[in-house]
């Protein structure tokens, strides 16, 4: 057990959100963080219909009675059916909705008169006021270095100042593979971490096992921040990222063979199961903690 503001929100024993990830995030990985304490998470961009996203949710639902989250991207552009997710998302009892892009006005009436929380992606303060405005439950603050589109604050500054500058819960995104940084994390007045990289090499991860060698091979070094692949800045890893720049074409072959990882590749170092990846994050975080405190 260990509570702050958002495991209380969510009613979940550790303050982990295994991030939402494209082609990544499935229904055992979702579960498996959600039954080891966290609170498990995808993205519906996952899926191309929404017979195929309430099948996902039956899915989860069989294999875990815990709360989970789901991602929806509020652009119509990218995801034109954004509000038909989400009503089958409420509808099947999400207990959180984490938005990306646009402002979840509309969304946060929806969830909260169906009793689900919202959570909102934010790499800076603007967007920031204008999510928390809308009434967003807490704010995910994405921070250089995070896998998937990244903002360009150093979490070192961007955490500390959206806490003190906006009086909602902090959720810390970026580089977070470790116990060691999770406490930092925290230090710097984060109420939950929010971790993608680290769960691409899990057992239970929905990454090809290629995927997963080299996320455990790369180094921070490896990572290229680019808009060149989806017109958005986003961290991808160098190998695949040479490979596919070049090739026009926005189909889903493009996308599976084109990989994502953040800073915290540093910190990966082979690939476990979702549970031994959380234990020994909290076994880290507490032994760090107690090595800290001032004699
Ligand atoms: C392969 C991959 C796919 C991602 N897909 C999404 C997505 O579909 N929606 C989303 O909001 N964030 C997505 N993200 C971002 C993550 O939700 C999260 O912000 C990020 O992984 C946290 O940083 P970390 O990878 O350094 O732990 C993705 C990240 C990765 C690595």
């Amino acid at each position: 057990m260990f509570q702050t503001a958002v495991t209380k929100m969510l009613n979940i024993k550790l303050p982990i959100i295994g991030a939402p990830m494209f082609l990544v995030s499935y229904p055992e990985l979702v579960a498996a963080v959600s039954e080891a304490g966290g609170l498990g998470t995808f993205p519906t961009m996952n899926y191309r219909s929404i017979p195929e996203l309430k099948d996902a949710l039956f899915k989860i639902k069989s294999k875990t009675q815990k709360p989970i989250g789901v991602n929806i991207v509020l652009y119509k552009e990218h995801n034109p059916n954004w509000s038909e997710q989400l009503k089958v998302c409420l509808d099947n009892k999400v207990n959180c909705i984490i938005t990306s892009m646009g402002i979840p006005r509309s969304v946060i009436k929806e969830a909260k008169s169906a009793g689900a929380k919202v959570f909102c992606d934010v790499i800076d303060i603007k967007y920031a006021k204008l999510t928390a405005k809308a009434g967003a439950d807490a704010l995910i603050a994405v921070s250089a270095g995070a896998g998937g589109h990244a903002g360009k604050i150093s979490p070192f500054s961007l955490i500390p100042y959206l806490k003190d500058e906006i009086n909602i819960p902090v959720i810390a995104a970026g580089s977070i593979s470790s116990g060691r940084q999770m406490a930092a994390a925290m230090a710097l007045g984060a109420e939950a971490v929010y971790i993608g990289t680290r769960f691409i090499a899990s057992c239970e991860s929905g990454a090809s096992e290629e995927y997963k060698q080299a996320i455990i091979k790369a180094m921070p070094e490896d990572i290229i921040y680019s808009k060149e692949i989806s017109g958005v800045y986003a961290n991808w890893l160098k190998e695949s990222f040479d490979k596919y720049k070049n090739i026009e074409t926005t189909d889903l072959k493009k996308w599976k063979d084109i990989w994502s990882a953040g800073h915290g590749v540093g910190q990966i170092k082979n690939i476990l199961s979702v549970k031994k990846i959380m234990d020994d994050i909290i076994q880290e975080y507490k032994d760090v903690t107690q090595k800290m405190k001032m004699e």
